[in-house]
């Protein structure tokens, strides 16, 4: 198992440029649309996160084969060999639940293993699974696999009950292939989602409503290749605003869309950091010494990510005050609170809410990573801590983030990666 160790220092002030990397929740549905068509796909400013790598796997699997060049991902499933996501794969990766839809679509049939559980709590997949229904598609639950089976989808009109990302995009790829018209109602708006619908539509799917709640699919017999540039991660970039913020410094990052992140921007400038707009794709983080406290909620794009709730606790460690965060989104998503505690940070969790009491000085100790965001608000804590920590588990930080440390310590971060 890889460890992380940081030399963290109060004092310390990043500074300098960082190159945000494409998303990694944008490219993995980007990789498994190449399941719609025999043609070639080829996905410009792809990660290489883990992620990404067990995709790619899974996609050999089912009968694709891919070449990741540069950043340069060129996919294509002639034929489609299996319809068979494994357990061992989805348990690793519960984003392999994507593959339902399209497998469905062109193949008529998927068998994709159940997630079971995960370190963020449970994570159904009702919702993928009530869409593909109405798609007409029949559905059976055997030794932990979903069957589901279907000569021709046909398209229906389809309500989410809750705003799913993940459901959005299955069911946004079953409908192109689809016979007729598809109505999704209430979809997630994820900068995510939508990129993955211009894809779509690159590829010759017809769509209406790209980024709106309702999206409308009007379905055709096959779809082709295309290029298509993964957006960037906004997340990475939101982990890197909140690194600037934390250490008071002063940090330019680049290739980033500034639109995605305004939610993220907006709580980092009222806690007293100043962030600039350099141009359309670069940002400027400038930190300030007295952080205010901030309560934040979690909820659906555009409202605050989950995915930077970690991040931005640690932040409020450091705030002079006391703040409330919300976890809307998963349950137990609040597994980085004991760990942060070991660091010396005053944290109480009630239910959905974390009352977090600053501002607490942090000391290094060793830690665990329980999962890819947690991770990453450890090593933000880390940098702040006196003296030395140590992060466990390190994989599950491989998984969503690119070359994390080289970036870190390319802005003056002591930073290094233990091999065993
Ligand atoms: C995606 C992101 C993840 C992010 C999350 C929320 C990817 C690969 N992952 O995950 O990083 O944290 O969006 O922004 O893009 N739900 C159901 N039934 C379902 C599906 C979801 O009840 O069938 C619930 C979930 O338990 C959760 C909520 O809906 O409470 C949102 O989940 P969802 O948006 O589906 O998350 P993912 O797509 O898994």
């Amino acid at each position: 198992m890889e460890k992380i160790r940081i030399l963290g220092d109060h004092a310390l002030q990043l500074r300098g440029k960082v190159r945000i990397s494409g998303s990694k929740n944008a490219v993995l549905p980007a990789i498994v649309a190449s399941l719609l068509t025999e043609e070639r796909l080829w996905l410009q400013n792809t990660p290489r996160v883990k992620d990404v790598f067990t995709t790619l796997t899974l996609m050999e699997e089912l009968g694709a084969d891919s070449e990741l060049k540069e950043d340069i991902l060129s996919i294509r499933s002639k034929k489609i060999i299996s319809p068979e996501a494994s357990y061992e794969l989805v348990r690793s990766m519960r984003a392999s639940i994507l593959v339902l839809g399209p497998l469905l679509a062109r193949y008529g049939k998927a068998i994709v293993a159940l997630p079971g559980g995960c370190a963020i709590g449970s994570r159904p997949i009702d919702l993928h699974i009530a869409g593909m229904q109405r798609l007409g598609a029949s559905i059976t639950l055997e030794h932990g696999y979903i069957t589901a089976e279907a000569s021709r989808l046909r398209g229906a009109d389809i309500q989410f009950e809750k705003k799913t990302v993940g459901g959005t995009e299955n069911l946004l790829m079953a409908a192109t292939l689809a016979q007729g018209e598809t109505v999704l109602r209430n979809c997630a708006q994820e900068p995510e989602v939508v990129s993955m619908a211009e894809l779509l539509v690159k590829m010759g799917a017809r769509i209406d409503g790209v980024g709106d709640e309702v999206i409308r699919i009007r379905g055709v017999k096959e779809l082709g290749g295309a290029t298509h540039e993964i957006i960037p991660d906004r997340i990475e970039a939101g982990t890197f605003l909140v690194a600037g913020a934390l250490t008071g410094g002063d940090i330019t990052l680049e290739k980033v869309d500034p639109g995605h992140l305004t939610a993220i921007v907006e709580k980092l400038c009222v806690s007293g950091a100043n962030i600039e707009k350099v141009d359309d794709s670069t940002l400027r983080v400038i930190g300030c010494p007295d952080i205010k406290p901030q309560d934040i909620t979690t909820s659906p794009y555009p409202g605050f990510p989950t995915d930077m709730q970690a991040q931005f606790m640690v932040l409020m460690t450091q705030a002079s005050g006391t703040s409330i965060i919300t976890e809307t989104i998963f349950d137990r998503r609040f597994s980085h609170v004991n760990e942060l505690l070991r660091l010396g940070a005053n944290i109480e969790v009630n239910g959905d809410k974390a009352v977090v009491k600053g501002k607490t000085p942090l000391s290094g100790a060793e830690v665990m990573a329980t999962d890819l965001r947690a991770s990453a608000s450890l090593i933000l804590a880390g940098l702040i801590a006196r003296g030395e920590t140590v992060i466990n588990d390190v994989e599950h930080l491989d998984r969503g983030y690119e070359k994390i440390e080289d970036k870190l310590k390319r802005l003056g971060a002591s930073i290094e990666r233990l091999k065993k």
